[in-house]
């Protein structure tokens, strides 16, 4: 008996360790000093901690549903703070299609409008609910989520924070009918005929 466990010792560390791996890696990495200064940088000031490229943002209400991000690749002195933030402007009617953030929980804060927003767990249970200014709505981190701005009259805008520098963004029907997947594989999938599929593949053209 005791032997046995004492055969199973290496089997238990190593499940130990991919299990504190698993933990490490869920977030984005935590850095060893205050902020890290791109290689190609010198000298630096307040002026590297602001960012100032959503100035004028809400001057102009854009047409369409329209996101602007400051994450890492637009502000570089996230890298290394596990935060970011967009501004979502949603015109009457329009809709911010079903996506993932594959890095971070999104924590979305409605300024105008209402809006009607959810995700789906990994159990294939939908949460959602319709929120009004001044409303906070979390979605988890990986989940399918979406929103959409029901009022056919009435434009709204949302902040989002989220808990990674570059939390990255997977569209669901790009993903999908936007890229090369085989038409036969997705009429299999979708449980439909070759030219659905393409009907629906011609609305998302390729870049
Ligand atoms: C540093 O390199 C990045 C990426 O190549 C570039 O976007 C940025 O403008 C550069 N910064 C300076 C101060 O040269
Ligand atoms: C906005 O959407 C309309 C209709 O979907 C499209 O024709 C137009 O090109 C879009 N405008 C922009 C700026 O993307
Ligand atoms: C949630 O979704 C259901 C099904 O689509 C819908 O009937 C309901 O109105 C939604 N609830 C809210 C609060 O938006
Ligand atoms: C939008 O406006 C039209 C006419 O101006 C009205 O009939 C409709 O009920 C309004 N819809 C909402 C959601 O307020």
């Amino acid at each position: 008996m005791a032997q046995n466990f004492t055969r199973l010792i290496p089997f238990l560390l190593l499940a130990f360790v991919l299990t504190a791996f698993k933990t490490i890696s869920a977030g984005d990495p935590d850095i060893l000093s205050d902020f890290i200064v791109p290689q190609n940088v010198s000298d630096i000031d307040g002026k590297f901690f602001t960012y100032t490229g959503m100035r004028g943002v809400f001057d102009k209400y854009p047409t369409n549903f329209t996101v602007i991000k400051a994450s890492m690749a637009e502000f570089p002195a996230l890298n290394g703070q596990s935060v970011s933030y967009a501004v979502l402007f949603y015109p009457a009617g329009s809709v911010n299609p079903p996506h993932t953030h594959p890095r971070a929980a999104e924590l979305l804060f409605l300024v105008e409008g209402t809006l009607e927003v959810g995700f789906v767990d990994t159990k294939n249970v939908l949460y959602n609910q319709t929120l009004q200014i001044g409303d906070m709505f979390v979605f988890p981190k990986g989940l399918v989520h979406f929103q959409y701005n029901r009022n056919h009259n009435k434009s709204a805008l949302a902040i989002s924070a989220f808990g990674s520098a570059s939390a990255g963004t997977v569209s669901v029907p790009v993903s999908v009918f936007g890229t090369d997947i085989d038409d036969e594989i997705l009429a299999k999938a979708f449980k439909t005929d070759i030219d659905t599929v393409k009907k629906i593949k011609a609305g998302f053209p390729k870049p």
